[in-house]
């Protein structure tokens, strides 16, 4: 039995349990939203943060969710409290949703703080959703539990499982190769997301929410449970209970948030063979919790690590139920024990040791054994070269194995509306050896990094039946998304990164087995260039984006706001 804190000791006593003119006003008020006294004076007030949306069909279902989290809350003797916030959808949010992460950040932290909150649930799962809310919370270090959204069901179309996002650019191609018809795709548009959840696919989403996982912060096996199966209303409920006993022992996201916890997500992440932007993200998480997480960590364990996840587009066949039924995150850690840290406390169990002690693997072809895994390491590489002195990643795994060493002539584009209008153009004499280069994609350039890091492949190779070709940007790239791309060039273009000094025609190296990626032109001439370079204008004169372009830090570092970012007190506010 957990010790039960005494109302005095909780956080929110300071709204409510004084003997002052504010807490008479905080009781009446809550008089007013319906409450009787003994229904929630002396509980411990727990917030739950809940992105749904309307617009987000990742997120539509969290409206009900949220009913299963508050039978779970008050179960355990709390006081559930929901709190709207801003939805980030992968889908409909422009330029992208990675500009309004560390707006949900700012949001999830200032809410927690500035009300009478002892614990709080985080409802999120779409991309950005989930190290936001994680980043925020840590950046107040409350108990906190995290609910993951929960893939959608797998697609179907005329006999054929597909995968969100994967799928989409997959016969999206199709179409422009002539191969497939306007009937075609008007199935394909119904076939592609069949429920409300997350994608299915090891994107994003399920990469981040499988890390959070893996970091302790959600129920036990909470992040595959497809969005729509009766599992996810009970790890709702189990979330809610957890949260209660978290405040009454005091367990908040510090004790949990270490190190070692980050190390683990890393390696899961690896060896889930989970998206690039999980780079970012970890290192901007690992950042609010007072780790120091860089990408030599990420390269460092992908080579000890092996690819045990067949789920697409890194694995060849499977989707997140499948992986669900094969046991999950728990069963895929089971597999690993000895690459983790299990001595950790989670939300759940003082140990990771305890939590997945009775994990099981059902499938060996969905979580595969160690000694027939998927790729015998990591998915994810870290390279290094002049052009790119801070770093880039490549998935290369998602890529073809013959361009993985690849020496070719550069096509570059100064912006994605450049590359869009041009790249068909039979007078740019791109061929299936050339490296084709955007720039001004990155955190400022882009703004926030848009994921146009797969360029197309041009028409009349695709047609030849190419379908994958080196690319490198200073974007980032779909969870869902393949191919030979080099992703998160940092410095970007935007502030004068070498990328912003290539040429077409300038020849370019991709090595991943040395791990280099290399602009063969001398150091003179590069200068030379620099000298006749002129940073681009400003974007945003005023508002969010310039608040955005003046703080925003390079992908190397995780993309989080300089003063977010830096370490310091924040008084908690005076209430009574
Ligand atoms: Fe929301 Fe893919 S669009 S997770
Ligand atoms: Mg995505």
């Amino acid at each position: 039995m957990v010790p039960m804190k005494q109302p005095h000791e909780l956080r929110s006593h300071q709204w409510y349990g004084t003997d002052g003119l504010r807490s008479f006003s905080h009781r009446a008020r809550t008089r007013q939203l319906g409450y009787l006294p003994e229904e929630h004076l002396g509980k411990p007030v727990i917030a739950i943060l809940n992105t749904w949306s309307d617009i987000n069909p990742c997120h539509v279902h969290l409206r009900d969710r949220a009913q299963a989290v508050k039978r779970g809350v008050w179960q355990a003797g709390g006081f559930p409290l929901e709190f709207p916030v801003s939805t980030l959808s992968e889908t409909f949010q422009k330029p992208t949703p990675m500009l309004y992460r560390n707006l949900l950040a700012m949001e999830t932290e200032e809410l927690l703080r500035s009300y009478p909150v002892d614990g709080a649930v985080l409802m999120g799962g779409c991309d950005k959703s989930t190290p936001a809310l994680l980043m925020g919370a840590a950046s107040v270090d409350l108990p906190a539990v995290f609910v993951p959204a929960g893939p959608m069901l797998p697609g179907h179309w005329r006999g054929e499982v597909l995968g969100s996002g994967t799928d989409m650019w997959k016969y999206w191609d199709d179409k422009r190769a002539g191969l497939i018809g306007d009937c075609e795709l008007t199935g394909l548009e119904s076939g592609l997301a069949r429920s409300p959840g997350h994608c299915m696919t090891m994107g994003t989403a399920s990469t981040l929410t499988a890390a959070a996982e893996a970091l302790g912060v959600t129920v036990p096996g909470a992040s595959s449970i497809p969005a729509v199966d009766s599992g996810h209303d009970r790890m709702a409920a189990k979330a809610g209970l957890t949260i209660v006993e978290l405040v009454h022992k005091d367990r908040r996201l510090s004790e949990i948030l270490t190190r070692d916890a980050f190390a683990d997500a890393v390696t899961t992440v690896l060896g889930l063979g989970g998206s690039t932007n999980a780079v970012i993200h970890l290192i901007a998480m690992a950042g609010r919790a007072g780790v120091t997480l860089t990408l030599d960590d990420f390269d460092r364990i992908a080579r000890t690590v092996p690819v045990l996840a067949n789920v697409r587009p890194g694995g060849q066949r499977y989707l997140m139920e499948d992986f669900h039924f094969a046991g999950g995150l728990p069963g895929f850690l089971s597999r690993i024990p000895d690459l983790l840290h299990l001595d950790r406390p989670t939300v759940a169990h003082d140990t990771l040791r305890e939590q997945i002690s009775a994990a099981q693997v059902h499938n060996d072809d969905v979580i595969r054994p160690r000694d027939n895994p998927v790729a015998s390491e990591g998915g994810v590489a870290v390279l290094r070269g002049n052009l790119c002195p801070d770093g880039a990643v490549i998935k290369h795994i998602a890529a073809e194995p013959h361009l993985l060493e690849h020496t070719g002539p550069a096509v570059v584009f100064d912006d994605y509306r450049t590359m869009q209008r041009t790249i068909n153009d039979p007078e740019s004499n791109i061929t299936a050896d050339s490296v084709l280069v955007l720039r001004g994609a990155g955190p400022k350039g882009g703004p926030g990094m848009p994921e146009y890091g797969m360029l197309p492949i041009p028409d009349h190779l695709l047609k030849q039946g190419v379908r994958d070709m080196v690319r490198i940007s200073d974007a980032r790239m779909s969870g869902t998304s393949y191919g030979a791309c080099v992703l998160h060039v940092a410095p970007e273009s935007y502030i004068g990164g070498p990328l912003a000094l290539v040429r077409t025609g300038d020849p370019i190296t991709l090595d991943v087995r040395a791990r280099t990626l290399h602009l063969h032109v001398d150091d003179e001439e590069l200068e030379r260039r620099r000298a006749g370079w002129t940073p681009p204008p400003a974007r945003y004169e005023r508002g969010y984006g310039a608040l955005y372009n003046e703080q925003i830090t390079q992908a190397d570092t995780g993309c989080d706001f300089e003063f977010l970012a830096r370490p310091g007190q924040v008084p908690d506010p005076y209430a009574g």
